[in-house]
């Protein structure tokens, strides 16, 4: 429902417009600003909605006391939020026409109340585009500003001005509860790939709030843990990916992050907030807290986190005293408020931009299926993929039936249908097993009525259905292939478990994939596993019992369709690990900090420094299960010959490396490159990703010469003892591969 602007309201803006009292525009913010009272300033400062679905402060002119604000905490209000189901709204100032601006979730995709009480017949249901893990693995910017610039039209056609993402946080730890909404290991390909999204959501005139700055790594604890990390590791890897967006895309916000980075809140740091991200990076927006984030909102100010969100009426009684009693500056809000309204007169909101509450969600859907069928990484294939249709299938494992397209929180949207693998394959033209598909679907109906329902906050999942080794004999009777999906559920708030049944397989699970494999291969057929998981799980000991594995991710509503374009050869598999999958839990240098450390009530401390994914496994000679860039196509390729040129004056290096596709089917190439840089200090790793390129779809026997361009920026270290960034002299040593873990050229 849009709102009306009540009776008095508009007329305090026409008194306005006749009193000469400013109203905002892009030249007169300061003087819009100098018209502001101070509670107008604070107000502006914090958000408007303590309870997303009930904002405490009433249309203008109906507030109440101050101290009953303060008094009853959470106050709720008659007044609709302009966009139902939005994460929070700021407060607008009429007089001076600054309208409130809105924000929602998330990484995944425009997540708003999919239907409203006053409008029961109109659905406000979005796109669920596939996971930002998955959106990694393409490794192609093209396609990650395509599902950008769908994203972003939704937000703008619902009448949202920001959406709160991309996530970008590294991936520390297979566990994290919300790596499902970030990219990688490495902060290159999360730099490249954030940069794209952020473009392309961008390019509708709308805004995007990159999180969580800075590493927030994990779930325990995520509002209070003091993340204990060298100044090496925070610049290289951690704050490494944020600094790539901000100079390439230019995000509209940041979203400050919940934890304490050596002991100080994120959301406090000025150092963090205003030196680095402005000073270095030269970041011309604003800073959001994550919601409810740290507890100091004088300090929040003081550091230059623009926004308090989602807001409280607490927030808004403590900076209003800190300036009256002297302590906190009103130059500080004056500040606060440049930066706001400097990117407010961008939005949407600000034009008065009428919104048509009707994307094109047709056309959504279609990029929604290319990127996941692009994303998805083959990791075993022995020849048995891809499948023609049409063939009998046997689809095995409840999230053949019930796919999970998205994790929970921030980076759920409320979609309109799911596509199943079950039904993907049917629309390929494959023929389900019926017996098994209606065995798997009464016992997801009757499992599933005994959980909650599912909302944004929590994804219930029926446990696995238990088969006899007769109904699998007799499912390898009937049918050609099986097809065995193993999903796991993850989201924000809570990590992972590195037991069975999600880091590992459940024993039931081990068990009935050891009976499909040796019914089906008795009867002389073929076992397929579909890995339907945000992240990583444990491969080893299991992957070489089927003929063949494919990581599908959370690929989004088109999950099922996609997946039977990778399986049928519709397209060819060409997405790469965007991190590294290790053959134990044990391997990962994290895996003994991670949650909190030892001796730590409340911090855990990133003693593994730069060693994180591929950075560990190549220096220390481990042998991951599957590497970082590591994914199988139907065809395969040769690098024939890498030339590396000098060093340009802007400090890049320009290397063009040749690969030709010798198989016998059309595939993409993800051509990556490695350098080893000589290392001023102990613990640098031998190889770093420095460029990327995935190539375009080469024909059998064609030949393409990749131009990459090495940043100069990627030729950096750290250096702790002078507290810069430097280049070092010394003998770089450059690599070109399909992944992390050998030399190709
Ligand atoms: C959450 C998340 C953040 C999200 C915000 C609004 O706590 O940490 O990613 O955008 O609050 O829902």
């Amino acid at each position: 429902m849009k709102r009306i602007i009540p009776l008095f309201a508009a007329a305090s803006l026409l008194a306005a417009c006749s009193s000469g009292t400013p109203s905002l525009k892009k030249h007169n913010i300061d003087k819009v600003i100098d018209a502001m009272t101070v509670d107008e300033k604070v107000r502006m400062l914090v958000g408007t909605c303590t309870d997303p679905a009930n904002p405490p402060y009433p249309a203008p002119g109906t507030e109440k006391k101050e101290q009953e604000y303060v008094e009853d905490g959470i106050n709720t209000s008659s007044s609709a939020k302009k966009v139902q189901g939005s994460a929070g709204e700021s407060y607008p100032v009429a007089r001076l026409g600054v309208p409130s601006i809105v924000y929602a979730d998330g990484p995944a995709g425009l997540r708003i109340d999919p239907v409203r009480a006053d409008e029961p017949d109109k659905d406000y249901r979005c796109t669920a585009f596939p996971s930002t893990t998955l959106l990694a693995a393409t490794w192609d910017t093209d396609i990650v500003r395509s599902v950008g610039e769908a994203i972003g039209e939704e937000v703008l056609e619902h009448g949202v001005d920001i959406i709160l993402g991309p996530g970008m946080n590294i991936k520390r730890n297979p566990l994290t509860g919300r790596n499902f909404e970030y990219y990688s290991e490495d902060p290159l390909l999360t730099g490249k790939m954030a940069a794209a999204m952020v473009g392309g959501i961008q390019s509708n005139g709308v805004g995007t709030s990159v999180k969580h700055y800075a590493a927030n790594n994990q779930e325990t604890y995520r509002n209070g843990i003091n993340v204990i990390v060298s100044d090496r590791a925070l610049r290289e890897l951690y704050l490494r990916g944020f600094e790539i967006v901000v100079k390439e895309a230019a995000p509209w916000t940041v979203m400050s992050s919940y934890n304490k980075i050596n002991g100080v809140y994120a959301s406090e740091d000025s150092w963090l907030l205003d030196d680095v991200l402005r000073g270095e990076w030269g970041f011309d927006g604003y800073v959001v807290t994550d919601w409810w984030g740290a507890d100091d909102p004088v300090r929040q100010m003081e550091a230059r986190n623009n926004l308090l969100m989602p807001g409280t009426p607490a927030q808004i009684a403590t900076i209003r005293k800190a300036v009256e009693d002297g302590s906190l500056d009103e130059s500080v809000l004056d500040r606060n408020l440049q930066d706001l309204l400097s990117v407010m007169v961008r939005t949407p909101s600000y034009r008065k931009y009428r919104y048509s509450d009707n994307p094109d969600l047709v056309r959504h859907a279609a990029v929604a299926r290319k990127a996941a069928s692009e994303g998805m990484v083959l990791l075993e294939n022995n020849g048995v993929l891809p499948v023609a249709a049409p063939l009998n299938v046997a689809l095995f494992g409840n999230c053949s039936y019930d796919t999970q397209v998205g994790g929970s929180g921030s980076g759920y949207v409320h979609r309109k249908y799911k596509v199943n693998i079950s039904d993907g394959l049917e629309a390929g033209g494959f023929v389900i097993d019926s017996t098994l598909q209606s065995a798997y679907s009464s016992h997801i109906a009757s499992e599933k009525s005994k959980l909650p329902p599912e909302n944004f906050w929590t994804i219930p999942m029926a446990p696995e259905l238990d088969l006899d080794r007769s109904v699998i004999d007799g499912a390898a009777a009937r049918n050609d292939v099986a097809v065995f999906t193993i999903g796991r559920m993850s989201g924000e708030g809570e990590d992972r478990s590195r037991g069975k049944g999600d880091y590992l397989l459940s024993d039931q699970e081990l068990s009935m994939l050891e009976d499909v494999c040796n019914a089906f291969h008795n009867a002389g057929k073929n076992v397929i596993v579909v890995v339907n998981a945000g992240d990583a799980i444990e491969f080893t000991g299991w992957n070489h019992m089927p003929d063949a594995v494919l990581m599908a991710w959370l690929p989004g509503q088109e999950a099922g369709n996609a997946v039977a374009d990778v399986l049928s050869g519709r397209v060819n598999p060409s997405g790469r690990l965007p991190m590294t999958f290790a053959k134990s839990y044990d391997d990962i240098p994290s895996s003994s900090n991670f949650g909190v450390s030892q001796g730590e009530t409340n911090a855990v401390r990133y003693e593994e420094d730069l060693m994180v994914g591929y950075r560990y496994f190549t220096t220390a000679g481990v042998e991951p299960e599957y590497p970082f860039g590591y994914g199988l196509s139907y065809t395969s390729f040769s690098y024939e010959s890498m030339k590396v040129a000098g060093m340009d004056e802007e400090g890049n290096v320009r290397i063009d490396v040749v690969v030709r596709n010798v198989g016998d089917v059309p595939g993409k190439e993800v051509v990556q490159v490695y350098v080893g840089k000589p290392a001023i200090s102990e613990g640098r790793p031998v190889r770093e990703l420095c460029a990327f390129a995935r190539t375009h779809e080469l024909m059998p026997g064609e030949l393409a010469v990749v131009d990459l361009v090495v940043d100069g920026d990627n030729l950096r270290q750290w250096d702790d003892q002078t507290g810069a960034w430097t280049v070092a002299d010394g003998m770089y040593v450059f690599s070109a591969g399909p992944l992390a873990a050998e030399i190709g050229l």
